[in-house]
């Protein structure tokens, strides 16, 4: 019993110490160009499919409606910048050095058919990525409803024809004006695919900006592109050009005077209930829990209000999560952000919906016809 138990011992030691030596001595194949032993790279599929399905169990809410089309056009926009290239879309092929990772991002077109990853597995993967094989994690664990949206995409991609990707992910196709400066240009091509040259917005979950304050924008895509305001989709699309450029995008877009959001403002039937909870909100406050009167800042357009932006008019579903962002205390923005998250950090979700809902209605900020708080940029320069 002794010998056998020492025996036992030995072989453990002996087996560690072999393992150490065999990779010290520099022997094991690290090179990607070899690709995995088919053994291997089951192996590690097989860890990731358990590692996931567990985690989403335990860590993933329920999914909101997948089968909002509003979700769409921002998800896919951020697909073509931030997946395609390793995964493929419609039409079009898979960039040549993902083709060389080891393993190789499976062309999901064709792939997820033959996967049964549930909604909250999709979710999973795609917020936290997978270790030792190059998927990487979304660019901010504090918005698990952008990974909704990338979610409700994956699942209609199969069967997405290349016209119908191309129109969600860049746009409708519109020719966005060229100025002396290029950079500047394809900038704007790039927010134009989400936003419209026009700050219009393509869909609900993404906000009206044409018309919005300029120091506001200019001061939220620094924001965006230091990670000190989160949001994967954004946070992406401000770091992929320069500071100069971003202040240049922020003076074009506060001097835009978009025609109509492309969205109605106001989604759903009024309430007239909730309107009312909602007026009285903003005119007023809830005085018994410290919540102040949103007009108090929001309606007053003088320099000192520079940093507070116009919502009245802005989407009620985007105003809704951003309340809620500011309540949890996970969204930054200019240096005036922690203001308004004190002023709502006693808000209760019923009250969120009401004062979206009411701003909503109100008439849109940057309508045609209204004064430009600032004058046409001089993108040349
Ligand atoms: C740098 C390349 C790369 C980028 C960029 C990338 N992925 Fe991946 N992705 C991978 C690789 C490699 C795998 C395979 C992981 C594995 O099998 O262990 C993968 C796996 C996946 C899977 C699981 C597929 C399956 O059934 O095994 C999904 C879903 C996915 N990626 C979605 C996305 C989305 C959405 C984005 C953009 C937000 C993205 N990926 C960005 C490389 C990438
Ligand atoms: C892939 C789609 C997409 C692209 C490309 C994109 N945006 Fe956005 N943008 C969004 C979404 C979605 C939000 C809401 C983010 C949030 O919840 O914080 C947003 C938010 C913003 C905001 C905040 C508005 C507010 O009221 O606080 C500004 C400003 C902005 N974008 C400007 C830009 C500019 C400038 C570019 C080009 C450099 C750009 N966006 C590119 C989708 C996009
Ligand atoms: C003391 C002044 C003040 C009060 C009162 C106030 N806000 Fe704000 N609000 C701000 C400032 C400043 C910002 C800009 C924060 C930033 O830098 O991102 C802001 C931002 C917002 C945003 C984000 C808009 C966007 O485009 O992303 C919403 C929505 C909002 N406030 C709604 C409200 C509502 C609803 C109330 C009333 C319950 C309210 N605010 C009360 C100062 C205030």
């Amino acid at each position: 019993m002794i010998l056998t138990l020492r025996r036992a011992v030995l072989a453990v030691v002996v087996l560690a110490a072999g393992g150490l030596l065999f990779a010290w001595s520099g022997l094991f194949n690290v090179a990607a160009s070899t690709g995995h032993w088919p053994v291997t790279a089951w192996f590690l599929h097989w860890v990731m499919q358990n590692s996931v399905g567990t985690y989403a169990m335990l860590t993933v809410e329920s999914p909101p409606d997948l089968d909002d089309p509003a979700l769409l056009p921002a998800a896919a926009g951020h697909y073509a910048t931030g997946c395609a290239y390793c995964h493929a879309a419609p039409g079009e092929p898979q960039g040549d050095v993902a083709n060389a990772m080891t393993p190789p991002p499976p062309r999901l077109v064709d792939w997820l058919p033959h996967t049964d990853w549930s909604d909250k597995e999709l979710h999973r993967i795609v917020e936290h990525g997978v270790k030792y094989s190059g998927m990487p994690a979304w660019p901010s664990l504090l918005r698990p409803d952008e990974v909704w949206g990338m979610v409700a995409f994956l699942r209609r991609l199969p069967e997405m024809d290349p016209a119908t990707y191309r129109t969600l992910a860049y746009g409708e196709g519109e020719t966005p004006p060229t100025s002396a400066n290029p950079d500047f240009d394809a900038a704007l091509a790039d927010c134009a695919r989400c936003h419209g040259v026009d700050g219009a917005g393509r869909s609900t979950v993404i906000p009206v900006i044409g018309g919005q304050k300029q120091p506001y924008l200019a001061a939220t895509l620094r924001a965006y592109a230091e990670g000190h305001r989160a949001s994967g989709i954004m946070q992406l699309a401000a770091t992929k050009t320069t500071a100069p450029v971003l202040d240049l995008l922020a003076a074009h877009y506060a001097a835009a005077r978009p025609a109509a959001a492309s969205a109605p403002a106001g989604e759903g039937a009024p309430d007239p209930e909730m309107l009312a909870q909602g007026e009285a909100i903003a005119t007023r406050g809830v005085p018994n829990r410290g919540v102040p009167a949103c007009l108090a800042c929001h309606g007053v357009d003088r320099p000192e209000a520079a940093h507070v932006p116009h919502i009245e008019g802005q989407h009620a579903a985007y105003l809704d999560r951003q309340l809620h962002l500011f309540r949890e205390e996970e969204r930054g923005g200019s240096p005036y952000w922690k203001v308004m998250a004190v002023a709502v950090h006693e808000i209760e979700d019923d009250e969120i919906a009401a004062v979206a809902a009411w701003f909503a209605r109100q008439p849109r900020f940057g309508a045609p016809g209204t004064a430009a708080a600032e004058p046409a940029p001089e993108a040349g320069g």
